[in-house]
């Protein structure tokens, strides 16, 4: 049955960075993300026996993908099935902001091929299904608040997101100061996995960030957007240190985004209260609450020259089916 189906982006809050299993896609540490509204993948996909090889159309043009592809081996062996995959893939970046993520991406193919095969997966059993693709883009099946819970088990039966419920997600913005739109240098697969063997500081980070999990859900019951603020700032610098401390060392910030963090702390200093975060690559996500995004916007537009107000999106979900639903 051919389907599509939807997914938006996530922005993680407290960071995942560094796998203990590459091949599941396993993380070192528990992550905590917001979807947003504004960046979605929408994906056409059916499962069908007369093709001899899969077939990818991302944004109108064919593609050979060996991510796409390997997951397309992953998806057979979980489903039991042979058949080759016809996927039609479009990326809704607003003005090519080259935010494209692989989260919505093998969210919304994980959805996709599910109900292409009408098997009725719970969410979660997406969110694992979704994270054996990129393992951000388990957090990308749910709206809102979402938390990818790393597990102990070693076949990763138990690495999923669940979602998680604050009043303050409603109040959430997110500023997007787009420094670049060209591909990051270092992928975050290939970024996390040189920190993995070589910072001296990664077995700290996995520490401090399962730590700093359990602050920022305390501090997102309690409504407190200072101390919610205060905990993703740190935790994003603490997962940048990582990479500055690997051997060789990179960075993901530009001169850019350094412009953009001292904008920020100034915006703090004048009592108007935002933070960043920063993911594998120099646009940096300014976090702060609705009634604050256009003061925000304003300060760090000119420094950038583009900047996107988004805020928390939908989770995953089938938009049309062939059976017309
Ligand atoms: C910095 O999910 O893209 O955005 O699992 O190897 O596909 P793979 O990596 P990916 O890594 C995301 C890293 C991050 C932090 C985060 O989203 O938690």
């Amino acid at each position: 049955m051919k389907v599509t189906a939807v997914a938006h982006t996530n922005i993680a809050l407290i960071k995942y960075w560094g796998k203990r299993d590459e091949k599941l896609i396993l993380p070192s540490n528990s992550s905590l993300s917001i979807t947003l509204d504004k960046f979605f993948t929408e994906t056409t996909f059916e499962w069908d026996d007369s093709q001899k090889k899969d077939v990818l159309v991302l944004n109108g043009v064919e593609r050979e993908d060996a991510k796409v592809q390997r997951y397309l081996d992953v998806l057979r062996s979980e489903f039991g099935i042979a058949s080759r995959a016809v996927i039609h893939s479009e990326n809704h970046v607003p003005t090519a902001a080259g935010l494209a993520s692989s989260a919505s991406a093998f969210a919304a193919l994980a959805v996709a091929a599910s109900a292409s095969l009408a098997r009725n997966d719970s969410k979660m059993e997406l969110s694992r299904l979704a994270r054996l693709g990129s393992g951000s883009a388990s957090r990308s099946i749910f709206g809102g608040l979402a938390i990818w819970q790393k597990g102990e088990n070693t076949d990763g039966s138990d690495s999923y997101a669940v979602p998680f419920e604050s009043e303050l997600t409603n109040q959430l913005a997110v500023v997007v100061a787009i420094v670049s739109d060209q591909p990051k240098k270092i992928s975050s697969r290939d970024g996390m996995k040189q920190t993995v063997q070589t910072s001296p500081f990664f077995g700290e980070w996995t520490k401090t960030a399962e730590l700093d999990l359990e602050l920022i859900k305390k501090a997102f019951a309690h409504s407190d957007f200072t101390q919610v603020g205060e905990i993703l700032e740190h935790n994003a610098m603490k997962m940048h240190a990582t990479t500055l401390s690997a051997n060789p060392p990179f960075t993901y910030f530009s001169q850019e985004s350094l412009l953009v963090m001292e904008a920020v702390r100034k915006l703090r200093a004048d009592g108007i209260e935002a933070y960043f975060t920063m993911d594998a690559g120099p646009n940096v996500k300014i976090v702060c609450l609705k009634q604050d995004e256009e003061k925000v916007a304003s300060r760090v537009e000119p420094l950038v020259g583009r900047v996107l107000i988004c805020h928390a999106g939908e989770g995953a979900k089938v938009i049309q089916n062939e059976n017309g639903n």
